[in-house]
């Protein structure tokens, strides 16, 4: 795992927008994987400013998203379709019928989740994964002790993520759904890259527990030691429980110029 550790969340957004960009450039046709939450909202603005002042193109791109509410219709205002709509794709120029967002309201869940994963296998994988990491360390919505090996399915939040995500829903628990459809462990861990954003100080011990902790599914993402092509890219707040968080600097600095940001 490269662990890139920048000031603040601005600077780390912008560093995992490039990574993007580039994928774009390399591969017009590219799939990607998006999260939503308050995390990659620096992100998504800078792939519009990216699309409108230096004329990123989407219109090729294929979009899966990692997970949504169970209950909640597409137009709910806490619903991820909204989200990434309200977010993203309304200012790109993706194709509607290239963005996949599972279906909350889905009346035959397993059957849903069997279509959603084939849906990845058929637009050819997903070429990067766009994380967040909840403060148990869950990634997608896969809480801890989730199998390494889950694919596309239904899950329980944890009350811990039903309080971290009360803030949009009025601070109330009692609004917030207690399933999710997500993408698997297993479904996250085929992107042929995963970059993973985390900022703030309520992020710090699950990114400390991911990144130097022992691989185990009581910390879902730490399983991210295993993926060939994963970078992490965490504010100074986010890296303060790193042991080894000079290292990760010393690293970062030195690597030869092409290789920055790659
Ligand atoms: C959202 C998702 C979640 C979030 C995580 C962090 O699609 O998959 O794993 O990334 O809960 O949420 P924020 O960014 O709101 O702290």
């Amino acid at each position: 795992m490269e662990i890139i550790i920048k000031k603040d969340a601005l600077s780390g957004s912008y560093s995992a927008a490039r990574v993007v960009a580039r994928l774009i450039h390399e591969k017009p046709d590219a799939v990607l994987g998006l999260a939503t939450g308050s995390t990659p909202l620096m992100l998504y603005k800078e792939l519009i400013r990216l699309h409108n002042e230096e004329a990123l193109d989407f219109s090729r791109v294929t979009t899966f998203n990692l997970d949504e509410y169970v209950g909640l219709p597409a137009d709910h205002e806490q619903s991820y379709h909204r989200f990434m709509w309200d977010n993203l794709f309304s200012q790109i120029n993706i194709k509607l019928e290239n963005v996949h967002i599972p279906d909350g309201m889905a009346s035959d869940i397993p059957a849903f989740c069997a279509s959603y994963e084939q849906a990845i296998i058929d637009a050819g994988g997903i070429d990067l994964q766009v994380l967040g990491i909840g403060s148990d360390g869950h990634v997608g919505f896969n809480e801890p002790t989730s199998s390494f090996a889950s694919r596309t399915r239904i899950k329980t939040l944890t009350r811990q993520t039903v309080a971290d995500n009360a803030r949009f829903f009025d601070g109330d628990e009692s609004k917030v759904p207690h399933h999710c459809i997500t993408m698997g462990i297993g479904t996250i861990m085929d992107a042929r890259m995963n970059i993973l954003l985390a900022f703030g100080q309520n992020k710090a011990g699950a990114v400390a527990a991911t990144v130097e902790g022992p691989t185990a599914s009581i910390m879902p993402a730490s399983i991210l030691q295993y993926h060939p092509a994963a970078k992490m890219f965490i504010d100074e707040a986010a890296a303060s429980d790193l042991k080894l968080g000079d290292y990760y600097r010393w690293v970062y600095d030195n690597k030869p110029d092409w290789q920055k940001d790659a």
